[in-house]
Order: C-alpha cells, then sequence, then structure tokens
C-alpha cells in the first residue's frame, strides 16, 4: 500500500464499527496516524492494537460527540498525542426511520445530536489544527470528509429526518469548502447507498422499519464498509490543487 500520508495524523468518527473502522484501517495503511473516537472503548482498544499490529500507529479516544466537550477533548487528546491534525472523518451518525406522524420525538433529537450537532462540534474544534496542518506541514494541505448518504441527495417517505440530517450536511460541507478552500482546507462530503453496517439494526424494536430494511439488504448486493474506505482514502490522497468536493458511491445493484 502506498505510504502517501505518512506523516500525517487522521480522526476518524464512529470508528468503533463500519464505514468509521473501515476508514481508519484504510488511512492507516496509508501511514496516517489514526485516533479512533466512538463511545464503545473495547471496540476502539481492539482496532487501535490491530492497526499497531499491522505495523501503523493508532490511539482510541472514547468520546460521545453528542456533547460538545467531549467532542472537544478527543480533537485535543489527539493533537496532544501526535502534534498535528490533518485529516478530519466525520463519519459517525445514526439512522432512525419510520414516519413523521406518530414518530418517537426522541429518535429526533438523537439523530440530530449526532449527525448534526456531533459533526458541528468536531469540525469545529478541528478547524484552528487543519488550518495550521495545510499551513505549515509537509502537504501544505487538509481535509474534512464529511460521511453524508444517499439520503443528502434524494428524500424518501419514512426517512424525513435522516434525510434532514444528511441535506443538512451537505449544505454546511459546501459552504464550508468555499469558506476554507483557499486556505488549502478540502472539505467535501462521500455520500454512500447501501452499505453492510450495524446502521440498521438501531430499528430493531420496529418491527415495520426493520422488515424494509432487512428485504433491502437481502434483495440486493450492497457495498462492503471498505469499499467507501477507499472513497475517502480517494479523496484524501489528491495532489494539493484538486479537491474533491462530493462523491457519490452507490451499490451497482441499487437504483
Ligand atoms: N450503512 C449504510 O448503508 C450507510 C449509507 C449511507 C450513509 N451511511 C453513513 O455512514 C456513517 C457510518 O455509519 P455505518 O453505516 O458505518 O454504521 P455503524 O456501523 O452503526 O457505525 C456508526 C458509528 O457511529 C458511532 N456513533 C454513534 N453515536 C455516536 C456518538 N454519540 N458519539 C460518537 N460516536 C457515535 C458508533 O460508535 P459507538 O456506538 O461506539 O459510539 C459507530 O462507530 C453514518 O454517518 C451513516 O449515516 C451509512
Amino acid at each position: 500500500m502506498a505510504s502517501n500520508l505518512t506523516g500525517t495524523v487522521a480522526l476518524v468518527t464512529g470508528a468503533s464499527s463500519g464505514i468509521g473502522a473501515a476508514t481508519a484501517r484504510r488511512l492507516a495503511e496509508h501511514g496516517a496516524a489514526a485516533a479512533l473516537v466512538a463511545r464503545r472503548r473495547d471496540r476502539l482498544a481492539d482496532l487501535a492494537a490491530e492497526i499497531e499490529k499491522a505495523g501503523g500507529t493508532a490511539l482510541a479516544v472514547e468520546a460521545d460527540i453528542t456533547d460538545r466537550a467531549q467532542a472537544e477533548a478527543a480533537v485535543q487528546q489527539t493533537v496532544d498525542r501526535f502534534g498535528r491534525l490533518d485529516t478530519l472523518v466525520n463519519n459517525a451518525g445514526l439512522m432512525l426511520l419510520g414516519p413523521v406522524l406518530d414518530a418517537d420525538a426522541e429518535d429526533w433529537d438523537r439523530m440530530i445530536a449526532v449527525n448534526v450537532q456531533g459533526l458541528l462540534s468536531t469540525t469545529r474544534a478541528a478547524l484552528p489544527h487543519l488550518l495550521q496542518a495545510a499551513e505549515e506541514g509537509p502537504r501544505r494541505v487538509a481535509d474534512i470528509v464529511n460521511i453524508s448518504s444517499i439520503a443528502g441527495r434524494v428524500a424518501w417517505s419514512g426517512y424525513g429526518v435522516y434525510n434532514l440530517t444528511k441535506f443538512g450536511v451537505n449544505g454546511f460541507t459546501e459552504s464550508l469548502r468555499q469558506e476554507v478552500t483557499r486556505r488549502h482546507v478540502r472539505v467535501g462530503v462521500l455520500e454512500p447507498g447501501g452499505v453492510a453496517t450495524e446502521l440498521g439494526s438501531h430499528n430493531d424494536h420496529k418491527p415495520e422499519v426493520r422488515e424494509a430494511i432487512n428485504s433491502f439488504y437481502e434483495q440486493t448486493e450492497v457495498l462492503a464498509p471498505e469499499d467507501i474506505a477507499d472513497g475517502v482514502a480517494y479523496m484524501v490522497t489528491r495532489p494539493r490543487h484538486a479537491s474533491v468536493g462530493e462523491l457519490w458511491i452507490m451499490p451497482t445493484d441499487q437504483a
């Protein structure tokens, strides 16, 4: 594996499973020191050990990014340990589906807290370090990749608030891109279609939603988390003058 991120530091939120874990592995293979952020400490510790065993560098950082102080502390812990931050992958997310009518408003609060507020808090804390890396680092460029979704491009009945969060992430990403791109912090969204992860499992208590999700996964040859990790790696390893603002990765089998 080419080591074109050697000497850089990447922070990945939601690194305890699915897309985030695969992305942290992939960036570490490219030579980045990886800060692994999520709530499940055991999973992070296992992944950190795996990355280190393969010759990489990793730091497990237990944090609930819905708490702004914890998001800020996660960034600070990363910079304290590695001295810099070059890449932020805002990946942590929740997808709680169902109709708006009679919805559990707590589901909405939880999704907005992780998908929007958590992403904002982590970005706000990381941005000064990314700007510094772009100014002073050997590569003279830094990156934010926000993991959005096809649900940030297309709305469906039953996806209302998940759609809201991901459309919001897309709008915020493009606004921030324009704000900092001339300072060589590249900001882009990656929008996956269906990926085999734990994402749907948080709907297990809603039989109708669970059934619809199961039926989609049974009938569709979905993506692997590594397919998305490859996309992130592509975005952050472009030459300094090339910024990927949007990458939409779909299963070939998903219309
Ligand atoms: N799977 C798909 O089909 C698909 C499609 C499009 C977009 N996406 C997006 O991809 C991203 C990753 O999801 P995934 O599919 O890989 O699902 P996943 O396996 O459920 O991963 C979600 C990650 O988010 C973390 N997380 C949740 N709440 C958190 C919090 N409060 N603080 C810190 N971390 C938190 C979880 O870790 P802890 O529970 O340990 O905190 C976990 O590592 C999400 O943004 C999702 O919307 C997924």
